[in-house]
């Protein structure tokens, strides 16, 4: 038995099925092709599924579709563009913040949460707010360079 949901996704309004114990990473993913969102762990553990929802980063590997209804989704899709990156976008590409890219849409939703409520960060409060974030491949410090470079808008 599926339900309908509606939500706004990347600021347009989408109406989908989901059954009721259907996660929200898998509606994403499968149901509406917005494979940005990473699935990981899918146990809350590794931050690749993190997206926005009503500004807020949550990992949707933890929540249910239905828990959306009405709300306001943010996935990676809605960021930047081919032709106009987001600056954290271009921050991540010169700071060397990215090398497989699997954690890496996760890792730009946390840190415009991060930036939109601590617009001036320290390098301690970036690595604390980004340490929701698994990284196999970077070492982090290019991610926390890439966030504070956005944050000081050292980025061209
Ligand atoms: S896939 Fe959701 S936290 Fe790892
Ligand atoms: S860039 Fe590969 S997991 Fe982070």
């Amino acid at each position: 038995m599926t339900m309908k949901v509606s939500f706004s996704l990347n600021g347009e309004p989408v109406e989908t099925d989901a059954e009721p114990r259907e996660l929200l990473v898998d509606v994403l993913r499968d149901r509406l092709g917005r494979t940005g969102t990473h699935a990981g762990c899918e146990q809350g553990s590794c931050g690749a599924c993190t997206i926005l929802v009503d500004g807020h980063s949550v990992r949707s590997c933890l929540m249910l579709a239905a828990q959306v209804e009405g709300c306001d989704v943010v996935t990676i899709e809605g960021i930047g563009s081919p032709e106009g990156l987001h600056p954290l976008q271009r921050a991540m590409s010169e700071h060397h913040g990215l090398q497989c890219g699997f954690c890496t849409p996760g890792v730009v939703l946390s840190a415009i949460e991060l930036l939109e409520t601590h617009p001036d960060p320290s390098r301690s409060e970036i690595e604390r707010w980004m340490s929701g974030s698994i990284c196999r491949c970077t070492g982090y410090s290019g991610i926390v360079d890439a966030v504070s470079a956005a944050a000081r808008g050292r980025v061209r």
